[in-house]
């Protein structure tokens, strides 16, 4: 689907939950982590592209002071009032959306000028490490600004020229959405690649200096193909804030020893620091501690393969990425590793590991653009014999970032 056809059934689903017509339309794409898995909570190190797969989001201006959005993929439907906005149970769709005005108007120090009627959908699989949630998230930010509604907010703005600076504070407030509203403690990289995603681009992020690049992936550039293991997870599930806290445990220990000040992050403790330390600390704490120190290094070293054109030695660091999610930050499957083994095997493959959070969802793949459909057809088999599951094979470019526009009529 294209995403102008996946806004036009957005705006169908629109006209018959609401009556008339959605003026308004905004869309922002999922996106894959090519490097640096768990790495942007600690301070770290990422790369990732944003991905030809969205979430769109329309409707139009209400007169009420009420925020009521459709979502057509679950067809459920929330209200709420924009001076009283409060959080559902968790692991549900409308938190995402309410938190986005929330943070907003938290940011802001004010309401929305006014309500609106909007409706969401997506084609971004759902729990499936393709963050469907913070295309969520951008696309209705964009949408938002497009309607006028966010105080001294437009979405010229947030594109092209100069904008940078601003969508990164954008990306900041939607991060803090899911942080403090949503509840799951993840860091920039969701939000950080939605917005600032680039057709034929990856996209690097230093998350404790805020540096990013755009990098071109090279022309013809590698196909990215996903592949998803059709096992699927919540973020908010616990085993992600678990993660978290592993990793923090670490940092209270180079807390002692070298004193609040020197160390904040994970990112503040070397490898070899690690090393040194490996003795006293917990068994467990210190393998998801070199896990992301590692990654840190893979993605500097992935950054310059590309920057040199050469795909083989980036796609054999995010297989070296795997390998570390697997045995020692333990964020894989039994499902993702059969799926990274049998793409090993198949045409043109340079790399592979499991995309974003882990424990299930998706693998990401880099293949020589001229083998992608050969590679796909040798995973759906491969995967199928071993594990009796038909997986879903996507074969996608890298995508410009979120937008909004008016619609005509
Ligand atoms: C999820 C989170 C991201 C990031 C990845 C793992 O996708 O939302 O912030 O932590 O996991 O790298």
């Amino acid at each position: 689907m294209t995403p102008a056809e996946l806004e036009a059934a957005a705006a169908r689903a629109f006209a018959s939950e609401y009556g008339g017509r959605a003026r308004i339309a905004a869309r922002a794409p999922g996106r894959v982590e090519l490097l640096g898995n768990h790495t942007d909570y600690n301070g770290g190190l990422v790369m990732a592209a944003a991905i030809d797969r969205h979430t769109a989001v329309v409707g139009r201006v209400w007169t009420e002071r009420e925020g009521r959005v459709y979502a057509a993929n679950f067809e459920g439907s929330a209200r709420f009032p924009l001076a009283a906005i409060e959080r559902g149970p968790v692991g549900t769709w409308p938190n995402y959306a309410k938190g986005v005005v929330w943070a907003l108007q938290e940011a802001l120090g004010v309401e929305l000028t006014a309500g609106f009627e909007a409706t969401i959908a997506g084609e971004v699989p759902l729990g499936a490490g393709l963050s469907s949630s913070a295309s969520l998230q951008a696309a209705f930010a964009f949408f938002l600004l497009q309607a006028g509604v966010v105080p001294g907010g437009t979405v010229e703005q947030y594109v092209g020229e100069g904008s940078d600076a601003a969508l990164m504070d954008l990306a900041m407030v939607l991060r803090r959405s899911e942080n403090a509203f949503v509840g799951v403690s993840s860091g920039l990289l969701d939000q950080f690649s939605s917005l600032f995603g680039r057709a034929d681009h990856a996209l690097f992020l230093d998350c404790q200096s805020l540096e990013f690049a755009r990098v071109p992936l090279g022309a013809p550039g590698p196909a990215i193909v996903v592949c998803d293991s059709k096992t699927s997870r919540k973020l908010a599930d616990g085993m992600y804030n678990r993660r978290f806290a592993e990793c923090n445990a670490v940092v209270d220990h180079f807390k002692a020893r070298k004193g609040e000040d020197a160390v904040r992050l994970l990112r503040d403790v070397s490898l070899d620091e690690l090393e040194d330390a490996w003795n006293d600390l917990d068994p467990t704490c210190r393998k998801r501690a070199r896990h992301v120190l590692t990654e840190n290094r893979r993605v500097e070293e992935g950054v310059a393969a590309l920057r040199a054109g050469d795909l083989k030695r980036f796609g054999a660091l995010i297989s070296a990425s795997h390998a570390s999610s697997r045995d020692d930050f333990e964020n894989s499957s039994a499902a993702l590793d059969a799926l990274i083994e049998v793409a090993e095997g198949a045409p043109g493959f340079l790399g592979g590991k499991l995309s974003g959070a882990g424990w299930a969802g998706c693998t990401v793949n880099l293949v020589e653009a001229d083998e992608a459909e050969e590679f796909a057809e040798a995973v759906r088999h491969g995967y199928f014999r071993r594990q009796g599951v038909a997986p879903a094979v996507h074969v996608c470019r890298a995508a410009d970032g979120a937008s909004g526009r008016m619609l005509n009529g």
